[in-house]
């Protein structure tokens, strides 16, 4: 989405457009935030895309992704709150898009099956299907630009024994609510945003006990009675878990939160990028070009702390390379270049650190084009402030927020406490509640399972 409103965005300054096809594998556009119920296979038959649940609200404040050329005070047109719940987001990326117009250049249920390259014509040929008719049609490009996302293929460790586990063992990518985990006892195994997310859903929605299990270390948050972090499970008997503390405990559910796989089924492996999640993956120039093939691009491959805005700035940056707006550089210069941020980003110490550098590399994209610059420094102070908030009080740091530096409009104070949201549709968010229906719920269900 983020690269046909930067071709748009050209086009309306006066350059010619390319001709683009934007093959996209679902019925509509979103990506991760078009959610579904479904996981496993979608109605295609097809991997399901997303990861997201259904009381999915954004774990980073709104002010770290918002985009520099359409704010939230333009879509919306009143302050909303720091953390918006995911229809919310899908809304505001929805009506970026349709603004522009550019919905005319997606193919939807074409699933791209499988691309090549012709080294004599110096063309790929894109071979897609057509999920709706089964028919099949190929086509050649001089570009390539890869957009699929890196958070749909899950990364599933086993460990031993877990065939005996009696109850349900699912991967965050299947995780679609956390309901049904009311008075159990629930085990998650790693120590990153979905487990951290998932646990906290779990939390909310009455489980009886939340155990985390870290491998490299733990998160370290204040968790409240009933949550609490151990070391890597050894092994399962059936329903108990071993530790390898010691410890032994029963569960009733286990959620492997154990993150994903750079994944291109459709890429031959020379053009596919093999990379762990971390925010400078090898092998591309200035974060976005195939080093082994410069007509080739990635968007959005980096772990994220910046996310739509960063996508503008690198669709930005890819565009201007097409329309020959910019030079590449020599292979050695594009590999000097990669070798200095690679040194830069093998000295990272922290999570400040990481947040710095992404905001570095995004100044140094958006300087190479005409995406509006913004206050990338304070953004990167308000993502470092949201470390802080987390620190301060994991379950209600949602209650924070933030002022934009696009617009400088300070969000407003969401009317319901995060915790004690269980509504989390767009209707409510953008609602004016009477009275106190929320809490007296919540209290209600405090009253029938103290904690
Ligand atoms: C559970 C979860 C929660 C997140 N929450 C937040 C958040 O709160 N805030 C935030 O800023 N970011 C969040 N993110 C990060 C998220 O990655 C980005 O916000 C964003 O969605 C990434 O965009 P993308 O276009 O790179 O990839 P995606 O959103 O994954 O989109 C990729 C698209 O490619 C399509 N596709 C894939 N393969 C093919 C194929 N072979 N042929 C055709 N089409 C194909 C897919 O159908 C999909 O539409 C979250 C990620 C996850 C997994
Ligand atoms: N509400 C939200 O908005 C929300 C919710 C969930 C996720 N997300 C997003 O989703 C993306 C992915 O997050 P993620 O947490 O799924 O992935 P991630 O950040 O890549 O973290 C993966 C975790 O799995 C652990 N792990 C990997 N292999 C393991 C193994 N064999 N045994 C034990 N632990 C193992 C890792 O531990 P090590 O440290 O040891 O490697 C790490 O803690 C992020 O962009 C995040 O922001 C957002």
């Amino acid at each position: 989405m983020a690269q046909l409103r930067a071709f748009e965005s050209a086009a309306k300054k006066g350059h010619e457009m390319p001709e683009i096809v934007c093959y996209e594998k679902q019925d509509d556009w979103g990506g991760q935030w078009n959610f579904t119920w479904r996981n496993g296979t979608d109605k295609y038959g097809e991997p399901v895309h997303s990861s997201m649940y259904r009381n999915l609200w954004s774990n980073g404040p709104k002010e770290g992704l918002e985009f520099a050329e359409y704010t939230f005070d333009e879509h919306f047109g009143r302050p909303i709150s720091s953390y918006p719940p995911r229809e919310a987001l899908w809304d505001y990326i929805d009506g970026r898009a349709r603004k522009s117009d550019v919905k005319k250049y997606v193919k939807f249920a074409h699933a791209v099956r499988w691309v090549d390259f012709d080294e004599t014509s110096k063309t790929f040929t894109v071979n897609v299907e057509n999920l709706r008719t089964g028919e099949t049609e190929s086509g050649k490009f001089d570009h390539v630009i890869v957009g699929t996302g890196h958070f749909t293929f899950p990364n599933v460790p086993e460990f031993d024994g877990m065939e005996t586990f009696p109850g349900q063992i699912i991967h965050a990518h299947e995780f679609r609510g956390a309901e049904s985990l009311a008075d159990k006892d629930v085990l998650l195994i790693g120590a990153s945003y979905s487990a951290e997310d998932i646990g906290t859903q779990a939390y909310k929605m009455g489980a009886r006990t939340v155990t985390f299990s870290y491998r490299s270390a733990p998160m370290g948050y204040e968790w409240p009675e009933g949550m609490e972090e151990q070391p890597l499970v050894e092994k399962f008997d059936g329903s108990t878990a071993y530790f390898i503390n010691g410890l032994q405990r029963t569960f009733d559910a286990v959620i492997l939160c154990t993150g994903y796989q750079h994944h291109y089924p459709f890429l031959p492996s020379n053009l596919a990028l093999k990379s762990p999640n971390n925010v400078y993956p090898a092998n591309l120039y200035r974060g976005v070009v195939w080093e082994g093939n410069n007509q080739l691009f990635y968007l959005g491959a980096q772990d994220q702390w910046f996310t739509f805005n960063m996508f503008d700035a690198q669709a930005w940056y890819v565009r201007d390379l097409i329309l020959g707006e910019r030079e590449l550089p020599s292979r050695e210069e594009q590999r000097t270049s990669i070798d200095a941020w690679l040194e830069r980003f093998h000295a990272l110490k922290d999570s400040d650190d990481q947040i710095d550098f992404q905001a570095d590399y995004i100044r140094d994209l958006i300087e190479q084009t005409d995406y509006p610059m913004f206050d990338l420094d304070t953004v990167a102070e308000i993502f470092k402030r949201w470390g802080r908030t987390k620190k301060e009080d994991i379950l209600n740091y949602r209650d924070v927020t933030y002022t934009s530096v696009m617009t400088g409009t300070k969000a407003a104070q969401h009317h319901t406490p995060w915790m004690l949201e269980i509504d989390d549709s767009l209707e409510r968010y953008l609602s004016t509640p009477e009275g106190d229906e929320v809490r007296d719920i919540w209290e209600g269900r405090e009253a029938a399972q103290p904690r």
